[in-house]
């Protein structure tokens, strides 16, 4: 405050300091920008470690579900850290067993082609001996059953190494799956006569799949043959079709017996080939060579369908494929 003489007067001079109030909106924006600048960078850095590795995993998944083409993205992650480099170790070990895979399988497809034509020169060599025996010799029925159990036996094994050769089914065509599971039923209703069973199809007609009808075939007559092996005497087995009204795979198709069913714990794995339960094998004293159901679940899923069995309330066993539906051909009439 300075006095004034002339005239009289006070002159009053006021310096305002800027309050904390007032600088508040900047400070806010200043901190907000920084925690701005910190976060990209943050999110950047989670994305550029965890988006790696998650394709990494989805990788990894897809091998473990049997997927051998499953590699790691390694021409798009360009960076020489550790998960590069885990990329790298996972694709090798991926090649490395793609290509053991691949070359059991051409073993087995070879070794099977090869037994085939010493097997059929062995049975043609049987059949001409047995019309030359003399009277009254010892007959070669044993020989010539378990000649027969051998050629059926290099079939499958052809059949199911070609089937672990393909990637896809080797056509895609329109497949009337009602037609086919109703002439697989008058078959097998036919086998079942001579031992007492009998056939009891359920089928909604006019579904149709896509995909390759022989393949869809030997899968089904898999399933119901060992439905009318495995089934006691006097049972029927029943084999169901029909349509779910949404779903990836609305295409039911269920068979099921009234034989001994199968273990729970085995229930998984015989799809796997040579799989055979010891229940069954007791029951039946005979049978084959355990490949029938993984024929079956290799077409299956050549078809991206699923198969699966469940040993249903009231005994028996119960095998269920599910399919991806097809619409029918313009001019079919329901
Ligand atoms: N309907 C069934 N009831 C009871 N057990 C079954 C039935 N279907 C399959 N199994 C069991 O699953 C095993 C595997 O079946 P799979 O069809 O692969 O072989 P298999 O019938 O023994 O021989 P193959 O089909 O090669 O002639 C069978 O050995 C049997 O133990
Ligand atoms: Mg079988």
């Amino acid at each position: 405050m300075v006095p004034l003489e002339n005239p009289p007067g006070v002159l009053v001079l006021q310096a305002e300091w800027p309050s904390w109030q007032s600088a508040l909106p900047a400070l806010i924006l200043r901190v907000g920008a920084v925690l701005l600048v910190v976060g990209v960078m943050a999110w950047q850095l989670a994305h550029h470690i965890s988006r790696p590795l998650l394709q990494l995993r989805e990788a990894v998944r897809r091998f473990a579900s049997g997927d051998m083409r499953a590699r790691a993205p390694r021409q798009a992650y360009r960076h020489k850290d550790e998960i590069g480099a885990l990329m790298e170790d996972f694709n090798a070990m991926a090649d490395r067993m793609q290509g053991l895979l691949l070359s059991q399988r051409r073993l087995l497809g070879d070794v099977s082609h090869e037994l085939r034509s010493p097997l059929t020169r062995a049975s043609l060599a049987l059949a001409l001996a047995q019309k030359q025996l003399p009277e009254g010799a010892a007959p070669l029925d044993r020989v010539e059953r378990e000649l027969h159990r051998l050629e059926e036996l290099v079939s499958s094994l052809l059949s199911l190494s070609s089937l672990n050769m393909m990637n896809r089914p080797a056509r895609n065509d329109l497949v009337d799956l009602s037609t086919l599971v109703r002439q697989v039923a008058e078959d097998g209703a036919f086998e079942a006569e001579s031992g007492g069973k009998q056939v009891e199809p359920h089928l909604t007609p006019g579904i149709w799949v896509r995909g390759d009808e022989s393949l869809l075939r030997s899968a089904l007559e898999n399933v119901v043959r060992n439905a009318l092996r495995y089934a006691p005497g006097g049972t029927s087995v029943g084999i169901d079709l029909r349509r779910e009204p949404s779903g990836a795979r609305p295409v039911r198709l269920a068979v099921r017996d009234w034989g001994p069913g199968v273990p729970d714990g085995d229930l998984g794995s015989i799809f796997r080939p040579f799989v055979r339960s010891e229940r069954a094998r007791e029951r039946t004293g005979e049978g084959g060579a355990g490949l029938g159901l993984a024929i079956a679940a290799r077409a299956v899923k050549l078809h991206r369908g699923i198969i699966r069995a469940e040993n249903p309330s009231g005994g028996g066993l119960r095998v269920e494929m599910a399919l991806p539906a097809a619409d029918p051909p313009e001019d079919f009439e329901a």
